[in-house]
């Protein structure tokens, strides 16, 4: 048995706890080190670890003053606050666990896949999606050919009403100039994914989408300011107060979404978040910009196309796919794959249901165990090729979302450049 891979935990919120639990729970990763800059996060991993004080930091700068503290680390801050760990921690030879997206922007991306390059550092970007056991079916399926050539395919991304209130509306990616576009911050799982299935270069993509709901002049008659003094609270589907008091008592909703809400989930911390914190807002009178619905298509080479729809206004559902072969059909659900032959009109149903939910609280179906699981074991055993979101992919991907944001402010068709 190998020694676990030490870990040092940047930001140690909903992502970074998540990971390190993970890391321990397999067996195959030790978490080390922690720079954390809230108190209450920062002592739970310190306890949950048995931490010494010297390698608990309130800012990931401090730990990097410190040297080298553990063989990766694991970078869940905030969207906007990747790149600058990244380069650094590369620098000091850490190979990266890095959240999603690698940065706001192509050229601060660019810099941070130089930086492991130069390094020589792993680093793996957390697109989960790619580590479900769905998916790993679903590619098995197409390298078998048993559904042709692959044509188009369709694909929905249904955020969630609740849950798009909660992160796109309320919450850290409400606003672009706080995080960034729905599509990037959300939706680049979904780009990837089809990347990643698709296997193909992308050549070109137009996007439509805006902000319809999410607005101070949909307010309906009577609506507060919060939810705790509103008139119709009651009759509206996006109320906080509904949403964060029922997540009380159950451990996986205590976890997420009302993790970001407050640390440490009683009623009285609620009722003070409800009344005074920003999940308390009235959802037609935040400061969010993001799009609550986007549409993409993207060509691929061959002429191979997908169209990609993301939208609030679903129930909290796993993603939906159809893939459109020459010899045979393919419907999944996260859950179930149903593969229709043409040759044969027969339909055969897979179960895949990995036992977990698609969501945060339930771990991706598998991809945060699944990715971790490959990162860890490449930096383990040397060997790059386990992980499955190196760089390169990371980047084609990324650079879709990109294109497919011009695309969508500037109405046009935007190819992208030979280097995807
Ligand atoms: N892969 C996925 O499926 C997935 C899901 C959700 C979020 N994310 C991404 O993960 C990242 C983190 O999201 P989250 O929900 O865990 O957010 P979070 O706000 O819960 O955690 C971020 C943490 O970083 C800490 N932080 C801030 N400044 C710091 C500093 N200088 N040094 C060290 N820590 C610092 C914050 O205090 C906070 O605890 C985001 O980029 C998000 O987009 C990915």
């Amino acid at each position: 048995m190998r020694e676990p891979v030490t870990m040092a935990i940047v930001g140690a919120g909903n992502r970074g706890q998540q990971y390190a639990r993970l890391a321990a729970a397999s067996g195959r990763g030790r978490v080390v080190a922690v720079a954390e800059p809230v108190a209450e996060r920062r002592e739970r991993v310190a306890r949950a670890y048995g931490l010494p004080p010297e390698a608990v930091f309130a800012d990931w700068r401090a730990m990097a003053l410190a040297g080298r503290l553990a063989d990766v680390a694991v970078i869940a801050t905030q969207d906007r606050d990747h790149v600058e760990p990244a380069v650094t921690l590369a620098g000091q030879g850490y190979h990266l666990l890095l959240e999603k997206p690698v940065a706001p922007t192509e050229p601060e991306a660019d810099r941070v896949v130089a930086a492991a390059e130069q390094a020589g550092v792993y680093l793996a970007v957390c697109h989960v999606l790619r580590y479900t056991p769905f998916t790993r079916r679903v590619r098995a399926l197409l390298d078998s050919g048993r559904l042709g050539e692959v044509v188009a395919v369709q694909h929905l991304e249904p955020v969630g009403w609740w849950h798009f209130a909660h992160s796109f509306v309320r919450g850290n990616w409400r606003n672009e100039g706080l995080s960034a576009p729905m599509l990037l911050a959300k939706a680049c799982h979904d780009v990837d994914w089809l990347q990643y299935v698709i296997d193909r270069r992308p050549l070109r993509v137009s996007s439509f989408g805006g902000l319809a709901h999410f607005r101070p002049e949909q307010a309906p008659e009577g609506a507060g300011e919060r939810c705790v003094q509103c008139g119709v609270e009651a009759s509206c589907p996006y109320s906080a107060a509904r949403l964060y008091r029922s997540c009380l008592g159950d451990p996986d909703r205590e976890r997420w979404p009302l993790g970001a809400v407050v640390d440490t989930p009683t009623p009285e911390a609620v009722e003070v978040a409800l009344r005074e914190g920003p999940y308390g807002r009235c959802v037609y009178r935040c400061d969010n910009d993001v799009v609550d619905h986007q549409v993409v298509n993207i060509e691929y080479e061959g002429g191979v196309t997908a169209s990609l729809t993301v939208a609030a206004f679903t129930p909290m559902a796993n993603r939906k796919t159809r893939i459109l072969g020459t010899r045979g059909y393919l419907d999944g659900d996260g859950a179930t794959i149903k593969v229709f032959d043409f040759l044969t009109g027969v339909e055969q149903t897979i179960d895949v249901w990995a036992g977990e939910s698609m969501d945060a609280a339930g771990g991706h179906a598998g991809g945060d165990a699944g990715l971790v699981e490959a990162f860890l074991s490449a930096v383990a055993h040397g060997d790059p090729s386990m992980i499955k979101t190196g760089p390169a992919e990371s980047l084609i991907s990324h650079r879709v979302v990109w294109a497919a944001e011009r695309a969508r402010r500037e109405g046009r068709v935007v190819q992208l450049r030979s280097q995807t």
